[in-house]
């Protein structure tokens, strides 16, 4: 499009996004339970991302796959052996069937009952309570899970992540003006520009390296492109502490108890 609506409807989305890094880099860095905080609870079930809440976490991550029957079914592996009492493969089996597994058992007696949750259930829980990111597993689920960020009203609480750039671009097709991360397999690489570039092309408002090798120049280049910089997944208190001097901007962990402790008394010395 060479000019005219498209245009003024990008640089608003634009704007609305720069809107948002702005106000999370004002918060002071995320604490983000991962998977819900998959140390404390039965991973990217209802049950972690209310015991996130009830934490004091503001933002959780939550990864989502497609059923067989075309469901967004929140759940990290590509089958069901790991997390549940069941087997197969998730996309394979129908919603139906994923909702009689149990998701908590294996976690826990204590959690026994809890389901696999969609996608639109975890965002109705947590909708006022969570910013969310949500990491896409699957191929073509962009626009469901567009769909499900609207109709839950997440869509102003949530970025969107993926290893994949050709999902980022699909995802932006469809929702220009909702969040992206890209996040990187890689160990943060000593030459940050090339994956800042990658970002930027992608419109993505935040980069998200593995937290192995994250340097202060990594950290200072991306957020000098307006990037955020958030790492996974950090459980040691100590390498939490380091890349907080680093000065990222988030950080993913199972232990979310811990990182908050951290926070606040680095709040209470600042
Ligand atoms: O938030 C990023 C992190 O969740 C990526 O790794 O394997 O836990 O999905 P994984
Ligand atoms: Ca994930």
């Amino acid at each position: 499009m060479a000019s005219g609506a498209g245009e003024r409807g990008n640089s608003r989305a634009t704007r609305h996004i720069a809107a948002g890094v702005k106000a999370w880099r004002e918060e002071g860095p995320a604490c983000i339970a991962h998977r819900g905080g998959l140390a404390l609870a039965p991973e990217n079930t209802l049950a972690s991302f209310a015991n996130a809440v009830k934490l004091g976490c503001k933002w959780a991550e939550l990864d989502v796959r497609a059923s067989r029957d075309g469901a967004l079914a929140v759940i990290h592996d590509s089958t069901v052996d790991r997390t549940t009492n069941g087997t197969g493969a998730v996309a394979e089996l129908s919603l139906r069937q994923l909702k009689k597994l149990d998701a908590g058992l294996k976690f826990s007696r204590r959690f026994a009952g809890q389901r696999i949750p969609t996608l639109d259930q975890v965002l109705r829980a947590v909708r006022g309570k969570l910013n969310m990111l949500v990491e896409i597993k699957a191929k073509n689920i962009e626009r469901q899970v567009v769909a499900s960020l609207r109709k839950t009203r997440m869509d102003t609480s949530a970025v969107v992540i993926c290893f994949d750039p050709e999902v980022l671009v699909r995802f932006k097709q469809v929702a220009s003006d909702l969040p992206t991360g890209l996040l990187l397999s890689l160990r943060a690489p000593k030459e940050p520009g090339p994956l800042v570039a990658l970002a930027r092309r992608l419109r993505a408002c935040c980069i998200m390296p593995s937290h192995e090798g994250v340097t202060k120049e990594f950290v200072e280049k991306a957020q000098a492109a307006g990037l955020l910089v958030s790492t996974w997944t950090v459980n040691d208190p100590g390498r939490m502490e380091a890349l907080l001097d680093l000065g990222v901007d988030g950080i993913g962990t199972d232990r979310p108890d811990v990182l908050l402790k951290i926070l606040a008394r680095r709040r209470r010395r600042a």
